[in-house]
């Protein structure tokens, strides 16, 4: 099962519930909440108080709340996060010289683990945390900003990465997340992700019901 998880960076914060609410109902699995810190990346957004302000939607609609934390020291935070509502915390491996430890505090603070890594990072950063992870997070865009371009080159990276998993017999979801839409979907679900995140292509366009359905009749296109 192929599951969508919108990125709410691209939708109209004006209207967030409703939109979620219309992400939801028109199939996405998932809430992608990107957290920035305009140090990790030339960008500010959001906190925990949006995880917060969106558990009671979690809990209605029985959704998870996907945290990718592009943040220096994540550790300082992850409890916050979790606490207001996290299901998942991702971290990304450039900023945490404890990984291990990270991820473990993740678990501890009773989230699921997340890593990820940017574009230019080779996957033989992962090799000893296979096992302490329970999602790994593929960048095909450079973090900071929704409405990029994927990086084709990912697409050969998610190739590695799946067969990195497989072999290391790890239960890990492998989510892509950036540049993600009707156009390439199947492309990027072939390579081996089983989650996608999309935000503009969510949120971008005139209806979000729309667009969550666009990607999932993208993916059911005979080719
Ligand atoms: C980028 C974020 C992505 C982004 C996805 O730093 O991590 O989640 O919002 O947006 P699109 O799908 O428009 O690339
Ligand atoms: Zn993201």
């Amino acid at each position: 099962m192929i599951r969508l998880a919108p990125s709410i960076l691209s939708a109209d914060f004006a209207h967030l519930e409703d939109q979620c609410r219309e992400a939801l109902e028109a199939g996405a699995d998932w809430l992608h909440v990107d957290v920035m810190d305009g140090h990790f990346v030339p960008n500010i957004t959001i906190g925990p108080l949006i995880v917060r302000a969106l558990k009671p939607l979690r809990e209605e609609m029985d959704t998870l709340l996907d945290v990718h934390l592009m943040i220096e020291e994540p550790e300082r935070f992850i409890d916050s996060f979790v606490e207001a509502g996290a299901d998942i915390v991702t971290v990304h491996v450039e900023t945490c010289p404890h990984l291990n430890r990270t991820l473990q505090q993740i678990r501890d603070a009773g989230a699921a683990a997340g890593v990820t890594l940017n574009p230019s990072t080779p996957l033989s950063v992962l090799e000893e945390v296979l096992n302490d992870v329970d999602l790994v997070l593929v960048m095909s865009v450079n973090p900071g900003f929704g409405g990029q371009s994927y990086i084709p080159s990912s697409t050969d990276k998610i190739r590695r990465l799946r067969d990195m998993l497989d072999r290391a017999g790890s239960g890990a979801y492998l989510e892509v997340d950036g540049g993600v839409g009707p156009a390439n979907i199947r492309e990027v679900v072939a390579a081996g992700a089983d989650v996608i995140v999309a935000g503009s292509a969510v949120f971008g366009g005139a209806s979000v019901g729309d667009g969550v359905r666009a990607l999932r009749e993208a993916l059911h296109v005979e080719a």
